[in-house]
């Protein structure tokens, strides 16, 4: 199943238009803390479907994405006679639609879902493909399905009040897609500050739409990623490892960063492995040095690095690191397997490229 995918300012009508092409079925909106005081006030003035909604509020933030947490949806849902032809509508970040995807998909076997994503990191990647999920003893992820949601529906209008953080982190997402599809793409984004007070909506608005199709037609080849869709992992496997670093240190990154520096890493063993061009790895490495700023560290953490990465859950087989690599812009290769000591040659380039 395809999700439909509508780009619109005009939010409330669009709940609206769905839920009666539905037949109006029981709905239930997820919000969290932050969603709730900030943006459902305004989308129940325009939206009677969400007016007469039941509302279920969780906490906000990764660390509450917990069985916990989903427990008390179901029992909301249970409470309120929820039945399978009900709707769930998800108003939030990428913790709302993973957490409410879930429930929603184990809730009496599944229940149909509208993503409403609320920041740009949600609208370019988590409210889209229909991966769902908590985190579990410790891991990240551990538990989900992959269920489509019936539509997301994406608006820039929420993005005016995002921190320039939250902005770059979900920019990183872009890049990421960008490089992926093509060179216009990524010279487009390459061209383009995300950062406000320059950000213009509008443009973003342009941008994110090509942005979330290039994810949208990789997801549609393979939804439960046994191939194509491991493209989208660029980045990720580095990016996952500075992202624990940060985190044992007590000084955490914030998940698009440690993805932007995680895709310079593997453009570098791009170029190493499989001949990508130099000038556009270093084009690459100075537009994310100087929005990202870059992830310090020395050759004393290379082998705390290659332990995470042997533990990323998207390797093949125990012992090795794969990763998602390019040959050029738009070129992926998947399950390139890459030695330790040409991944310390990699965080060695990366490390005078950025200047750390
Ligand atoms: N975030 C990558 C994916 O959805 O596959």
């Amino acid at each position: 199943m395809q999700q439909k995918l509508i780009f619109t300012n005009l939010v409330g009508k669009a709940i609206d238009d769905l839920v009666a092409e539905l037949g109006n079925p029981q709905a239930f909106v997820i919000v969290d803390v932050n969603t709730a005081q900030y943006v459902l006030p305004t989308l129940s003035e325009q939206s009677a479907a969400v007016q007469a909604a039941s509302i279920i509020t969780i906490k906000a933030g990764e660390p509450n994405k917990t069985l916990e947490a989903v427990q008390g949806i179901w029992k909301s849902l249970q409470d309120n006679n929820a039945t399978r032809s009900g709707v769930i509508i998800n108003v939030g970040g990428g913790v709302v639609t993973d957490l409410g995807g879930f429930a929603a998909a184990t809730f009496k076997r599944g229940m149909r879902v509208i993503n409403v994503p609320t920041t740009l990191l949600g609208a370019v990647d988590a409210s889209v493909g229909g991966k769902t999920g908590i985190n579990f003893n410790g891991y990240k992820n551990e538990i989900g399905t992959f269920t489509e949601p019936l539509a997301s529906i994406i608006s820039t209008g929420f993005f005016v009040t995002l921190s320039q953080q939250e902005l770059l982190s979900g920019y990183a997402e872009m890049l990421k897609h960008a490089l992926l599809e093509s060179s216009e793409e990524l010279a487009k984004l390459l061209s383009y500050s995300v950062v406000y007070p320059i950000f213009d909506p509008e443009k973003l608005l342009e941008l994110l739409k090509q942005s979330v199709s290039v994810k949208q037609r990789i997801v549609d080849q393979d939804l439960t990623e046994c191939g194509a869709r491991k493209a989208l992992n660029l980045g990720h496997t580095i990016g996952h490892a500075f992202e624990s670093l940060g985190f044992k240190r007590q000084s955490p990154v914030p998940h698009g960063y440690a993805v932007a520096w995680g895709c310079v890493v593997a453009l570098v063993m791009s170029h190493m492995k499989l001949g990508f061009p130099a000038d556009t790895m270093t084009q690459f490495a100075k537009y994310v040095n100087k929005n990202y700023g870059a992830f310090a560290f020395s050759c004393d953490d290379y082998q705390q690095l290659i332990t995470y990465m042997q533990h990323d859950k998207k390797n093949v087989r125990p012992g090795e690191i794969c990763f998602t690599l390019l040959s050029a812009v738009g070129e992926p290769h998947i399950n390139e397997c890459v030695s330790d000591d040409d991944i310390k040659a990699a965080l060695d380039i990366y490390r005078d490229l950025m200047g750390v």
